[in-house]
């Protein structure tokens, strides 16, 4: 097995990677389990990336876990990934704190069971002073959600007085809720699907995106370092052309 951990230039890391973790149901359904299973592992491999990327010095790790379309799976699959994601922030917060890392969230966080908010809420306020890496759950997240609040929120202000004129790329930033945070220069999606699904779309406008067949219960540490030596390998040209780079 290639170790890529080895091949990481340290000096040139992305500062934010996002990852769409797809690929539980089918990874269950390969092995004649329940689709909760496949959850249930996938929370192996959230815990083991997060370790991996603070290990080698990522700023901020933003995992898609729940979309707002989620809500139309089955009753079951929904109340499962609900309890799961209690079960798991409540048994993972001494880890986030050996591992000096900040939990965050960002969605309608409203719109969640009372007692999925409350666990969320709990790991947020006891990590709050955390300062290696930032782990961002998104939670009942899509950007089209997050666009419409954005619009709704400059439309307030405008009333308030706020010149709409004058808007600027980094003020709309401003108005999302990724509000302080760096746009992720890698955007990892597994399971072999090659969409965007809703997820950070503003965000992404200069990502490197990078796809892997793997589902998401079989991503370990090597994948991502895999993911990062791919992002590393690309010329990163921002509209520019090779020679102005140099
Ligand atoms: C996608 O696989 C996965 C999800 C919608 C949920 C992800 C949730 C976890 C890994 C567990 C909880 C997470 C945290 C952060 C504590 P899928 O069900 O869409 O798989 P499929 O495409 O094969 O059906």
């Amino acid at each position: 097995m290639v170790d890529y951990k080895e091949k990481i230039d340290l000096n040139r890391l992305p500062r934010h990677i996002a990852i769409i973790m797809d690929g539980n149901g089918r990874w269950a359904k390969k092995q004649n389990q329940p689709r909760v299973f496949g959850h249930r592992n996938g929370v192996k491999s959230v815990r083991e990336v997060s370790e991996a990327a603070a290990e080698i010095g990522i700023e901020y790790l933003t995992l898609y876990a729940f979309s707002t379309e989620n809500w139309n799976r089955p009753r079951p699959e929904v109340n499962a990934l609900m309890s799961l994601l209690v079960e798991t922030i409540r048994k993972e917060v001494s880890t986030l704190m050996e591992n000096n890392i900040r939990l965050k969230a960002i969605g309608d966080l409203g719109k969640l069971p009372d007692r999925t908010l409350e666990a969320l809420r709990e790991g947020i306020e006891i990590t709050q002073n955390n300062d290696r890496m930032t782990l961002v759950l998104a939670l009942n997240y899509s950007a089209r959600w997050e666009l419409m609040e954005a619009a709704k929120k400059i439309h307030w202000d405008a009333t308030k007085g706020l010149d709409t004129e004058k808007l600027t790329e980094e003020i709309f930033q401003n108005y999302l809720a990724t509000n302080g945070m760096p746009d992720p220069e890698l955007l990892i999606r597994t399971s072999g699907e090659l969409r965007i699904s809703n997820f950070l779309l503003w965000q992404i406008a200069y990502s490197e995106l990078y796809f892997t067949d793997k589902f998401w219960p079989d991503f370990r540490k090597n994948d991502l370092y895999e993911a990062i030596v791919s992002y590393q390998n690309r010329e990163r040209r921002f509209g520019k052309i090779s020679e102005q780079l140099a």
